[in-house]
């Protein structure tokens, strides 16, 4: 069984995929972590990240392997664990650039295939119900208000920041919305056959007890 989860930034789609992937003992799969992956390789070795054809040689050349575990996936580039350097915000806005290219895409979807040909995946992305797996066994479209989104964005990086500031966080996720959804190459959207869930106004638990009973067989 695949698990779709698309939605765009601090929709809560990768806690709730988590979480899902935990009770049903299923890999959690975080797509978002790839093309951050890209990213920060790219701004750790200097390349223009807007440059297509010296981020797609890059991306090529560089192993990125996602490790589940009981902690949550771990992501290593070139053997290096950088789990806890790709959650910046700056990472971020990196992701979204690299995400816009056409041969980043290929290749990252192509492992994101490899990944998941086997079933007992729950993979959460932007794409990941409209092109990496159309057939998916269930999908779900996650989304919130832009502020609350923001918020969540902002209490997860001040853990590690203090100096974050919430209005600049808040207009960082809707101009990566805009970004995503405005994007040539597979842009953020909700498959027409998955089941839309607003988080706005609720706890992660209960959007993962909504999808649990939405998962089981009729
Ligand atoms: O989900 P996360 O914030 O980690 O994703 C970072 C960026 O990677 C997104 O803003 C988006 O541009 C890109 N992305 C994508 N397709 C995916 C997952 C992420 O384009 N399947």
């Amino acid at each position: 069984m695949i698990i779709a989860i698309d939605g765009p930034a601090g929709s809560g789609k990768s806690s709730v995929a988590k979480m899902i992937a935990h009770r049903l003992g299923f890999q959690h799969i975080d797509t978002g972590a790839m093309y951050r992956a890209v990213a920060w390789k790219g701004q750790q070795t200097g390349i223009d990240l807007s440059d297509p054809d010296a981020v797609a040689r890059m991306a090529e050349a560089t192993d990125i392997e996602l490790i589940p575990g009981g902690g949550g996936q771990r992501i290593l580039v070139d053997g290096q664990d950088v789990t806890a350097q790709l959650k910046t915000e700056a990472v971020g806005r990196g992701a979204a650039t690299v995400a816009s290219q056409a041969r980043v895409r290929e290749i990252l979807v192509a492992k994101q295939r490899d990944i998941g040909k086997n079933g007992g995946v729950v993979m959460d992305g932007r794409d990941i119900g409209t092109v990496v797996f159309p057939g998916a066994d269930k999908k779900f479209f996650l989304d919130a208000d832009p502020r609350e989104r923001g918020r969540r964005r902002f209490e997860e990086l001040k853990v590690s920041n203090p100096e974050v500031d919430l209005e600049s966080i808040i207009d960082q996720v809707r101009e990566r919305d805009f970004e995503d959804k405005n994007r040539a190459v597979s842009p953020l959207k909700q498959a027409a056959d998955a089941i839309r869930l607003d988080t706005t106004h609720l706890a992660i638990e209960d959007v993962v007890e909504k999808i649990l009973r939405l998962c089981e067989p009729s």
